[in-house]
């Protein structure tokens, strides 16, 4: 074994093991040598509609939607599933059919989840920076309720509300002051970010905000940060703010209460190898299960027999993708092995951006010893990355690989830096495929732009 490589764990038959254990975390598993997505082997679906290829398991993402719906049933309640966190049509509709509902941030989204064939009146609308227009559409199609972030933007609605003989629904995000999540560019719960009001200014912005005549003060969100594994955080915040919620849905006959999104999930090598021994170890008793999460929030919720909304985006969509690409070239240098690979920075920006863990599994298992590799893209950027010094299988030209766990903020995130077409898109339910997002050819990456007159 090089210098460098770590022994880990070999990956076993996935498919029985996946189904017996308690927590099945996807449908992205090997039978026999090949890695399958629920009926199909992934190596056929990128032999067929190429590379960088982004594949989504339908079940996977009814799965995680139903158990989180399901661990929630003793109360009224909506899953507003977040659009930012994975916006393909297919994906929304495949919620939608599910009855979930929708956090959107932006007119964009709003449309978005209408192409898709879901109800405006199922949506709530967050984000610090609402423009006039955004305001507009959203009250013209009447969604569930803004969440509003700052009293200018409360006078904002209202005003627009006016105008178009309208009245709005709000709730205000309280921010709790609770530190979670799993990196600083995701952290949202603290006093030192741009997001929510603060929890003592609260009490005062429903006051002014109930003069208001074209508001109509209908619940109240929070929302602590993005990847939070513990369920701790999510009680130490609802159960903070919950004598606030109490008192404002005496004083203002609130209806709803969101708690927000921010579920994390396991990005964890050992998960997806599909060790059965994993699921025996201390770090696999601490995952964030929806049946944990409930038990420990349902006993402070109960009581407030208010319809409570939950805004998860990871949870759902996170496990229920993988971004397959093909090795180029093999480059070796003094101290390094670079695979390098067709998919890029631009195509999933996490590991760049957050230092982010994706697990990187061939599409074809193989056995034998590991080598201390560098994954990275062809982008012209040292932090164009995917795993840094990571033992990986021994690999060739013309391999493929599987990015697990980038259903959320993958495609999404994704940009044409570099002048590189926007990847293509399938949908898998059992063993049927459907491309959701053809290909970007290329022209279109410089569509809409144009010579100045005096260049021609
Ligand atoms: N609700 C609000 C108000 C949010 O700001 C967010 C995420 C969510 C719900 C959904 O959070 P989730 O359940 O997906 O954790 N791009 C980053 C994550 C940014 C999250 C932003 N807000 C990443 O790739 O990790």
């Amino acid at each position: 074994m090089p210098v460098g490589a770590r022994a880990v764990p070999q990956p076993q038959a996935a498919v029985p093991f996946l189904w017996a254990n308690p927590d099945p975390m996807h449908d992205f598993c090997y039978r026999g040598d090949k890695l399958y997505c629920e009926g199909l082997p992934v190596e056929r679906l990128a032999k067929e509609f190429g590379t960088p290829l982004y594949v989504y398991s339908e079940h996977t993402l009814t799965e995680h939607f139903r158990r989180l719906d399901s661990s929630m049933a003793s109360i009224e309640h909506t899953i507003c599933f977040a659009v930012k966190s994975n916006s393909n049509l297919a994906v929304l509709k495949t919620l939608a059919a599910l009855g979930g509902g929708f956090d959107i941030v932006s007119a964009g989204e709003l449309q978005r989840v209408m192409a898709a064939g879901g109800e405006p009146g199922r949506c709530v609308f967050a984000g610090v920076g609402k423009s006039e227009s955004e305001i507009e559409l959203a009250l013209r199609r009447g969604i569930y309720s803004f969440t509003a972030e700052s009293e200018p933007e409360l006078r904002r609605i209202d005003r627009i509300a006016g105008r178009l003989k309208k009245v709005a629904p709000v709730a205000v995000r309280v921010n709790p002051n609770v530190a979670a999540g799993g990196h600083r560019k995701i952290t949202t719960g603290t006093y030192e970010n741009k997001f929510g009001l603060a929890q003592e200014e609260i009490e005062g912005v429903y006051e002014r905000a109930a003069k208001l005549r074209h508001l109509r003060l209908r619940g109240i969100q929070m929302h602590i940060g993005s990847q939070i594994t513990e369920v701790a955080p999510f009680a130490k915040a609802v159960g903070k703010v919950l004598p606030l919620v109490k008192r404002l849905q005496q004083r203002h006959g609130l209806e709803f209460f969101s708690i927000g999104g921010g579920l994390g999930i396991v990005y964890d090598p050992a998960l997806a190898s599909g060790s059965p021994e994993w699921w025996k170890t201390a770090q696999a008793r601490e995952i964030l299960t929806p049946a944990k999460y409930a038990a420990r929030l349902l006993p402070l919720l109960e009581p407030l027999r208010m319809r409570i909304l939950m805004e998860p985006g990871r949870f759902i969509s996170g496990n229920g993708g993988i971004l397959v690409t093909r090795v180029q070239y093999l480059k070796r240098t003094g101290k390094k092995t670079f695979v390098i690979v067709d998919a890029a920075m631009n195509d999933l920006i996490r590991p760049a951006f957050y230092e982010a863990y994706h697990e990187i599994v061939p599409l074809r298992r193989r056995n034998g010893a590991r080598i201390s590799s560098d994954v990275v893209g062809p982008i012209c950027e040292s932090g164009d990355y995917f795993c840094r010094d990571r033992p990986l299988p021994s690999l060739g030209e013309g391999d493929y690989l599987a990015l697990m766990s980038a259903g959320a903020y993958g495609s999404v995130m994704a940009s044409n830096y570099n002048s590189r077409p926007l990847p293509a898109e399938v949908l898998v339910r059992g063993r049927r495929a459907a491309v959701v997002r053809r290909r970007q050819p290329t022209q279109e990456t410089w569509r809409g732009e144009a010579l100045a007159p005096w260049q021609s």
